[in-house]
């Protein structure tokens, strides 16, 4: 048997401890500061990504709450190679840190009833982004692996009501989290189709 020393991996890299991230990013949010303490947690964390990625295998398009309070959410969200999610708000602060795969971010403003180009950030594993409560984004994948990242949210991710935009031109309308769900699901079969 491998001895390793506690709280290092067998193969010598550091633990990753989701209840401890879950704790640092609780005690964060009560600092003066709390989006950029989040920051400081995040970077942090996927300063390791192996180790994140050891605790929070990114093996399928998932979305899975790791904790949620009125006024914070933890997620592990994972897309798969190719997934696209669409333009969408969150009227919350977010804090993304990724840890494997990338995500491309398109950003946009509001312009009326519709939506424009707002600049664009690639996201790659130890890169931490974040993003105002006004927000608009779009995500995909590019890469060939899957993308997991841990994103925080300063307030109820699910019990908010928010919009996304969907058309040509991009059109406001309700949220439709089924929709998320169902793509989920859609980017799994796809993805065990082709291993
Ligand atoms: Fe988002």
């Amino acid at each position: 048997m491998t001895c390793a020393p506690v709280g290092m991996h067998p193969e010598g890299g550091a633990m990753f401890d989701v209840e401890e991230l879950v704790a640092t990013c609780q005690a964060a949010i009560d600092e003066t500061d709390p989006v950029l303490a989040v920051r400081d947690v995040l970077e942090r964390a996927v300063a390791d990504p192996d180790a994140v990625a050891a605790a929070l295998p990114p093996e399928r398009g998932e979305l899975v709450p790791l904790h949620v309070s009125e006024r914070l959410t933890v997620l592990k969200l994972v897309w798969t190679p190719g997934m696209v999610l669409g333009p969408h708000d969150h009227r919350m602060w977010a804090a993304i840190g990724v840890y494997s795969g990338g995500e491309d971010n398109r950003f946009y403003r509001r312009a009326g009833a519709t939506l424009v180009d707002s600049g664009t950030r690639s996201l790659r594993p130890r890169d931490v982004c974040l993003l105002g409560d006004d927000a608009v984004h779009a995500v995909t994948n590019p890469t060939g692996e899957c993308a997991g990242a841990i994103h925080v949210y300063g307030g109820n991710f699910f019990a908010t009501a928010r919009s996304e935009w969907r058309g040509v031109p991009p059109t406001e309308q309700p949220f439709d989290v089924d929709r998320l769900l169902a793509s989920f699901a859609a980017a799994n079969e796809e993805l065990a189709g082709e291993r």
